[in-house]
């Protein structure tokens, strides 16, 4: 059986005739519903059968998936999430949803057993986020695997930082000897991007540990990377939270995201794209959720004006703190740039990233976005904003090499700098050497024998058998 991707193609056996029936509750997120609906894909393809469980909030659209059938529940989450930033607050409205969707989870999940009367529910797959469903799960007798939508890196540095013991180091300045420091307890970080992964430590420790006992009492986790890139951090997890551990992505190699997006993609841009130079392009783009102040904004709209290299840049309706789109550009920027440059909404990512015009990925450093890249072969500008970020951000420069960090914000001279770096310095194709290696070795476990190939049949063998 072929499957089509965004520009590969993986053989996936024959599947298994089977009446299982696999459950699926992302994390209301981007970042967290694209894996999860690509997992279920895969899944599908293997011959099991998929429930989407999922909130109100930010609904997947069930149209683009008749071969689910999906359930919605309430989460009486839009209300806060209009008034907070999530950008501000990321744990906070975890914490909430793990409080509001336990009713409504159990009530769905029961009606949903007595339904389904053919069709056994091998398994629960949530996402790592939904720390709540180990114990409903657990009272049902209903075997809960776990889709860690992160790095193997950033959840073994959670894991190693210390939320409760040293608060303060959550809240050091520039003008603290320590803040470029690196951190003891993991030395890749610095004390600087503690700073960054969260302000509010207690919370992030509650969250992270959560997440841990949660993880460890689970049938097993799935996480969305693959051997060759994390292979250390992989052993290491294995020690730590000693539960079956599978490592078949990236999800994205096997089906394009572009059906799981929540808001409408500008495809004028492909067209627009294929009339500029190979490797031309700076693509920016900071995510789902992050945010920038509209003095960030000016700096990089400023620096991307006047680079004179081609650029295409996303900013999400509400990126800009206060504003409501680009209103606050300076006047006639846009006529200014003439061809040179494109500002749009949302863009099919995948299909950017790997078209030959992109040059380089000015990005938050979600996961998501960094393992397309790596997809891709395009190496990146890093500007991480909070949790994960920062971790992913780190690997990219220091420990793959595959990137220029910005280390101090949006500093003119820096991100004038590091454009120059990727862009036209050897530094750049030497980063792009690297990179393309890690897309070679990315293609081939992808392949039969692969070592992502392999682990998604043990994850299907797996899950037959729980
Ligand atoms: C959030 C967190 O910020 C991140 O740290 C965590 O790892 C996952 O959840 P998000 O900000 O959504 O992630 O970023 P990312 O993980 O990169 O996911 C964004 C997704 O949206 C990607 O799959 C990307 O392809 C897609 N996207 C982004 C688009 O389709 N179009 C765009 O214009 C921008």
């Amino acid at each position: 059986m072929e499957i089509k991707g965004t520009n590969t193609t993986l053989r996936c056996a024959e599947p298994m005739k089977t009446n299982q029936r696999i459950v699926v509750f992302p994390l209301p997120f981007q970042g967290h519903i694209n894996p999860m609906l690509q997992l279920a894909n895969i899944l599908h393809t293997q011959g099991f059968k998929i429930t989407i469980i999922h909130t109100e909030y930010n609904s997947p659209i069930p149209s683009n998936y008749p071969h689910f059938i999906f359930k919605s529940i309430k989460d009486s989450f839009s209300e806060i999430a209009d008034e907070l930033s999530i950008c501000t607050y990321p744990t906070y409205f975890v914490e909430y949803l793990n409080k509001s969707c336990v009713d409504p989870f159990k009530e769905c999940l029961a009606r949903l057993l007595t339904e389904s009367d053919t069709d056994l529910v091998a398994c629960v797959i949530t996402d790592a986020g939904f720390y709540f469903t180990q114990s409903v799960l657990d009272d049902l007798k209903i075997p809960r695997m776990v889709l860690n939508t992160s790095s193997l890196g950033s959840i073994l540095a959670y894991d190693a930082l210390p939320f409760y013991s040293k608060k303060d180091c959550f809240n050091l300045t520039k003008e603290d000897s320590n803040f470029e420091a690196q951190v003891p307890a993991y030395p890749l970080l610095k004390y600087k991007d503690m700073v960054k992964i969260t302000t509010d430590p207690q919370s992030m420790g509650d969250y992270v540990s959560n997440l841990h006992n949660t993880m460890k009492a689970s049938s097993g986790i799935i996480w969305n990377t693959f051997k060759e890139l994390e292979q250390l951090e992989q052993e290491t997890i294995s020690q730590h939270l000693p539960v079956p551990h599978f490592t078949l992505g990236p999800f994205n190699k096997y089906f394009p995201a572009s059906s799981s997006s929540l808001i409408q993609q500008d495809r004028t841009i492909m067209s627009w794209l294929d009339t500029k130079p190979p490797k031309s392009t700076i693509y920016v783009s900071f995510g789902s959720v992050a945010h920038i102040s509209e003095a960030e904004f000016k700096q990089v709209a400023n620096v991307l004006a006047n680079n004179g290299l081609p650029f295409l840049w996303v900013v999400r309706p509400g990126m800009v703190h206060g504003t409501k789109w680009i209103e606050s550009l300076p006047e006639n920027f846009l006529e200014g740039l003439g061809e040179r440059g494109r500002v749009v909404k949302w863009s099919p990512q995948q299909e950017v990233l790997a078209h030959p015009a992109t040059g380089c990925f000015w990005t938050h450093n979600g996961w998501n976005s960094t393992l397309e890249s790596v997809c891709e072969g395009v190496p990146m500008i890093c500007s991480p904003k909070y949790v994960d970020q920062p971790i992913n951000a780190r690997y990219v420069t220091d420990v793959w090499k595959i990137g220029v960090m910005l280390e101090n914000g949006f500093e003119w001279n820096e991100m004038e700098m590091a454009i120059k770096r990727v862009m036209m310095d050897k530094e750049g194709d030497e980063m792009r050497e690297r990179i393309s290696c890690l897309k070679n070795k990315l293609n081939i476990s992808l392949d039969e024998g692969g070592s992502s190939k392999e682990s998604l049949n043990d994850l299907v063998h797996y899950i037959s058998s729980l």
